[in-house]
């Protein structure tokens, strides 16, 4: 798909539903008592997966343009699949499924596609064997696909390296069905939509600091969810109101969880004019944001920050190429295991389009542009089937000299099926 560059975008996009909290509302609940019925479910590919791996372990789930609807079976309700799981391209299933399979009183492989079974899965085996499962992994190299061989669990006490969602998901899932109380210490607190979501569904989760315990064998009951925007989506968003010279764009309702804002931090720290209007405070907290073009400098983004805008990274990157000075990524290893690697990916891109940019272990050094001086310019974009990374270079088009072609732009249903319509309303074609 081709891109040139743009003086408008201005006008209002509705944010479709998180990633995150719909592969959660799904598989939640399965395993609850009950019809649970989803509202603003994200139609992306990866939760799309989800419901695919549900319904083949014996969950009936309708999937409505506007509902969802789960026929929940409870903790001991699913039954073995015939043949293989396929969980596609999405990382949320194959590990926070891992979790739930770990306990099950059957066997299962479940794998992926060509990205996921490169992706380092080890950081789950390893808990869900101390728990008491039997976790294979069929190539030998600690990715899917994996035999999971389901056995009776024990709770532990787990501290894991990487900061992850997806791991401490995984370990809470075993730990609804473990012998004793399960709980996961982070290093520092990554999105906690499980926790808060459990709880809806009728969990004991205590959290306290960056510990989270989960009480076995809960009755979880099936429930209503209405799925906030997801503000993954909405950063792309975000980033063309701050860049695009006299953008005024309103994007409603993007969950703003503290656990996920980072972005909103960053863009205030570049120099980013964005207003919070008619926030709802109340569950996975959301806000409709009203972005004006703003001069951007550069800043510095590292530690506890990372978890709280970790997808966002290719974006920001972006931001920063249009920024004045430099701007640094740190502690941000975990970019070169997700859908692509994504701190190469990004230099490999973002170097073709003019910027200076550099990789390094654990991050990005970009040397951004005045924004009145805005040297990016077009190029042939590579994203490695990466939707994140074709998103961003969609924004990074719109101010840059000429024209930008993303060979493989179609990438983006994983995520935001409807993204190049809703760009395209914006910029008024
Ligand atoms: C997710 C957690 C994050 C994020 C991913 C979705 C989740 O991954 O990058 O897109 O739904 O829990 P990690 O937990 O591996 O950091």
């Amino acid at each position: 798909m081709k891109f040139r560059k743009t003086n408008h975008l201005k006008g209002e996009v509705t944010i479709p539903g998180d990633k995150s909290i719909s592969h959660r509302a799904v598989m939640f609940g399965a395993l609850s008592k009950g019809k649970t019925e989803v509202s603003n479910f994200l139609q992306g590919a990866d939760c799309l997966s989800t419901i695919d791996c549900f319904r083949r372990l014996g969950i009936e789930i309708e999937n409505r343009p506007d509902l969802i609807t789960i026929h929940g079976k409870g903790l001991d309700g699913l039954s073995a699949p015939a043949g293989i799981l396929d969980a596609g391209n999405s990382g949320t299933t194959t590990r926070l499924l891992s979790g739930i399979l770990a306990a099950q009183p059957f066997e299962t492989t479940l794998t992926g596609d060509a990205s996921i079974q490169k992706r380092p899965m080890l950081r789950i085996i390893e808990p869900l064997s101390m728990m008491g499962a039997h976790i294979e992994s069929l190539g030998g190299n600690n990715c899917a696909p994996l035999k999971i061989t389901g056995a009776p669990l024990k709770g532990i006490h787990y501290y894991p390296k990487v900061i992850s969602a997806q791991v401490k998901s995984a370990i809470l899932l075993a730990g609804l069905y473990a012998d004793s109380p399960t709980s996961v210490t982070e290093l520092a607190i990554s999105r906690n939509h499980s926790e808060l979501m459990l709880r809806t569904f009728g969990a004991d989760v205590r959290t306290e600091g960056t510990t989270a315990t989960v009480f076995p064998r809960p009755a979880l009951q099936g429930q209503k969810i209405r799925v906030p925007g997801d503000i993954s989506s909405a950063a792309y968003f975000i980033a063309a109101g701050l860049l695009v010279p006299g953008a005024d764009i309103l994007i409603r309702n993007v969950g703003i969880n503290p656990t996920r804002n980072g972005i909103l931090k960053v863009a205030e720290a570049m120099g980013g004019n964005i207003t919070l209007l008619n926030e709802n405070k109340e569950g996975e907290p959301t806000a409709d944001l009203h972005v004006t073009c703003s001069p951007l400098h550069g800043t510095v983004i590292e530690g506890d920050m990372i978890p709280t805008l970790i997808d966002e990274l290719p974006v920001i990157a972006v931001m920063a190429a249009a920024a004045e000075g430099a701007t640094i990524i740190k502690d941000a290893a975990e970019l070169r295991v997700k859908e692509s690697n994504r701190i190469d990916v990004m230099v490999e891109n973002l170097s073709a389009m003019g910027c200076d940019i550099t990789g390094t272990e654990d991050g990005m050094i970009i040397r951004g542009h005045h924004p009145s001086d805005r040297l990016l310019h077009g190029a042939v974009i590579h994203a490695h089937d990466d939707h994140r990374i074709a998103m961003s270079f969609a924004v990074a088009s719109l101010i840059a000299e000429g024209e930008t072609e993303i060979t493989d732009s179609k990438c983006v249903a994983i995520s935001y099926p409807d993204f190049y319509d809703d760009l395209r309303k914006l910029c008024g074609n």
